[in-house]
């Protein structure tokens, strides 16, 4: 029998890496195109092939969809970080729109047999709770309208050309792996980077803002396993935990998983959507319902892991296309030296 081979996009990052290491236990031979804009290579699991390259060079998806006959493609590959996607609007749709419509363009002409795409559920906007999937999407920044773009382009592509694809809406993912160090997005990593260089908390707002935090286990493993899942196939899916927090209930989670009391700041609050969750009836029917793993057990294993790497320094974004509006902190200052433990 031949091996099955899957592109994962964004393998080198938080949930791709986890992606690669599940289909690699699935026994196909994975090939990860990652720019290593946000990601690390030393998180790629041993045993995938690395190709270090951007979606949005077109010739260079075209020369990997040439030269490896994949069979499944799946595109994690985006720079995440919503908020910013506001000042950033140019980049988000070459990066993150432009790139993924590369890889459906080849996928349609190679033929693959099915395209899983990470969306968000930034897609919804500020709808109605808990968000589900037969709601008309409303994204509210451009980060969530190039996801939304996307899923509307692979519905047109399977009703053209017949490509299969499955789409999820994961939101506030957290574990090991994740980019501690990228101070626009991801809270609870950003709280543990703050806490282990002893600087106080930085809140937007009041801290009342609620997400429902989910455990990388459940959003990499329904992920991978989607391919092989005829049901899956052509539909969308919200994945990830159901129950909210507030951002102050989150730091005493994670200031608890560090044995401290930590100080907080709290910044003025930017534009963002106040509560964010969305239920996930559809996805249990499929998939089966998670690991059940808790708030509090899932960040004790991302802070033991967070530890043992230690604290990273903060990239800024260079090219800010807008300053109007940007959120304060997000000014390009001087970061301070890390001097490891
Ligand atoms: N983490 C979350 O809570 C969350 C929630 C909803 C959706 N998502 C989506 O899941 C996917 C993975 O997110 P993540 O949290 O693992 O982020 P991540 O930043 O850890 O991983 C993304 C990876 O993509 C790579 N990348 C970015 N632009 C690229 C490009 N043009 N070409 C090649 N590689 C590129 C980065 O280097 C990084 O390794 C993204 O598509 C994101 O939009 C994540």
């Amino acid at each position: 029998m031949t091996k099955i081979t899957s592109l994962v996009t964004g393998g080198a990052g938080f949930i791709g890496s986890h992606v690669v290491k599940h289909c690699l236990a699935l026994g196909h031979e994975v090939i990860v195109l990652d720019d290593l804009s946000g990601g690390f290579e030393d998180h790629i699991p041993a045993g995938a092939i690395f190709v270090q390259g951007s979606v949005s060079d077109e010739n260079l998806v075209t020369a990997l969809f040439e030269e490896y006959n994949f069979d499944y493609v799946y595109h994690l590959a985006a720079y995440a970080a919503e908020g910013l996607s506001h000042f950033i609007r140019r980049f988000n749709y070459n990066n993150n729109l432009i790139g993924s419509i590369n890889l459906i363009n080849e996928s349609i002409k190679h033929k693959i047999k099915c395209f899983v795409f990470t969306s968000s559920i930034a897609v919804y906007g500020a709808g109605q709770l808990p968000m589900r999937e037969e709601m008309v999407p409303m994204p509210e920044d451009p980060y969530g309208v190039s996801k939304y773009a996307v899923e509307l382009d692979l519905k047109a592509a399977h009703e053209m050309f017949g490509l299969n694809y499955v789409v999820f809406r994961p939101h506030n993912v957290y574990g090991e792996n994740q980019n501690i160090g990228d101070k626009y997005r991801n809270v609870i990593g950003i709280f543990m980077n703050q806490i282990m260089q002893g600087q106080p908390l930085t809140i937007f707002g009041d801290g009342e803002q609620t997400r429902a935090f989910s455990y990388i286990d459940d959003v990499a493993i329904p992920i991978t396993n989607s391919v092989n899942i005829p049901e899956a196939y052509n539909q969308v899916f919200n994945i990830g935990a159901d129950k909210p927090y507030t951002v102050n209930e989150l730091v005493k989670v994670v200031g608890e998983c560090f044995g401290v009391q930590p100080d907080v700041t709290h910044l003025q609050a930017r534009n963002e959507v106040m509560h964010a969750y969305s239920d996930h009836t559809k996805a249990h029917s499929i998939f089966g319902k998670g690991s059940g793993v808790s708030l509090l057990d899932g960040i004790k294993v991302m802070a033991a892991w967070a530890e043992k790497v230690g604290a990273r320094k903060s990239k800024e974004f260079e090219n800010i296309e807008i300053y109007e509006k940007l959120p304060q902190g997000w000014e390009k200052k001087a970061q301070p030296e890390i001097i490891p433990a």
